[in-house]
């Protein structure tokens, strides 16, 4: 039996502050009405002139020969693992990695790549860590193919990869012919969290996705990035999964609409995540990571309630937060301002303090 997310209680109002995931952002009035007015063709055959726009922008955004657009950063990383390994070649990422603990297991049950986790605070690892994971080119050893990272890191606290580390990461696994592979569901955060053009932050990695539906605020699509002979045989991939899409125009006007209205904006996510995690920092008990960008991880072991007790109790104040390696996490995003944060912090002492 596979369990669903938990429903709110019984009784529980609609939720009116909702710091359970950036992917919970409702499509604006504006972004709404550009999509409703975007040219569309087949996407699948070629011919829809909004997607080709979306995706010449995403390859001169990231730096890349060419793009491609998915319905998810899942396929994405699907797709781009499947792209640049064979089964039973080697992943190197993160122990906390999407790929690796959020995919459904969907590397050992499509993409056959066998994934080698690392450790490392902050969902990050160092160029020594990567050069300690190297194996003998032996019959033995699985072939190492790619080496993975995620920029912000998720489960790592949203964490923004340093450039330098990255790029070091990187030329290790260049060195050894490895290629290299970045989830960036969040890397318009990262980037705006580091004052770093995207083409600079990702400069070292062969394939990059960014999704629009975090908090860029889209209701569907993402894109993957990297060289033409990549993202052609990538098509081959986006086909048999069934990821070739129709009028997909319409997504990818909702995903142009947030490149030129929602990308700086993300700084008053982090403010908010930054007011969020102070507030929180004064309540006996909890212990906050600082957040770099717009995720908020909290322990609150210290003040005896459970994650799931404080979920139910918020949930019936419409406030929403989710739960995520024992950790409490809260999510700022297009959908939440500075009041409701005060408001939050307000009722998260109370629900601790009962
Ligand atoms: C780091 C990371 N990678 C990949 C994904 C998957 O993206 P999607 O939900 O668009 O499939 C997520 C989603 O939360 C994520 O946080």
């Amino acid at each position: 039996m596979v369990h669903a997310p938990a429903r709110p209680p019984a009784g529980a109002p609609p939720v009116r502050i909702n710091l359970y995931s950036d992917t919970q952002t409702r499509p604006t009035a504006a972004m709404k009405d550009a999509m409703m007015r975007a040219e569309v063709g087949d996407e699948q055959h070629g011919d829809d002139p909004t997607v080709h726009a979306l995706c010449d922008r995403m390859a001169a955004l990231m730096g890349k020969e060419a793009a491609m657009f998915l319905p998810s950063g899942t396929m994405c990383n699907v797709i781009a693992i499947l792209t640049h390994c064979r089964k039973g070649d080697e992943v190197v990422a993160h122990e906390t990695a999407h790929i690796l603990t959020s995919e459904g297991g969907t590397h050992a049950a499509l993409t056959g790549a066998q994934i080698t986790p690392l450790k490392g605070p902050r969902g990050m690892f160092t160029a020594d860590d990567v050069r300690a994971a190297i194996r003998p080119r032996t019959r033995y050893a699985p072939p190492q193919r790619l080496l993975e990272v995620e920029q912000t890191a998720n489960i790592g606290g949203g964490a923004v990869w340093p450039l330098d580390q990255l790029n070091a990461v990187a030329a290790v696994a260049h060195e050894q012919g490895w290629a290299t592979h970045m989830d960036g569901a969040r890397l318009m955060n990262a980037c705006v969290a580091a004052g770093i053009a995207p083409r600079d932050m990702v400069a070292s990695y062969d394939s990059v996705w960014l999704d629009f539906t975090k908090g860029l605020g889209a209701p569907l699509g993402a894109v993957l990035c990297g060289s033409s002979e990549f993202i052609g045989e990538a098509w081959r991939w986006k086909q048999r999964l069934g990821g070739s899409l129709r009028q997909a125009g319409l997504s990818a006007a909702g995903c142009l609409y947030a490149l030129d209205h929602h990308v700086d904006r993300l700084a008053e996510d982090h403010a908010n995540a930054k007011a969020l995690a102070r507030g929180l920092a004064q309540i006996p008990g909890v212990v906050v990571e600082e957040p770099d960008t717009n995720l908020v991880f909290f322990d609150i072991r210290g003040t005896g309630q459970s994650v799931e007790q404080l979920q139910r109790t918020l949930l019936m104040q419409g406030v929403a937060v989710s739960g995520l390696g024992g950790r409490v996490r809260a999510c700022t995003h297009l959908d939440v301002t500075a009041p409701m944060i005060e408001e939050a912090t307000g009722l998260i002492r109370q629900a601790l303090a009962a």
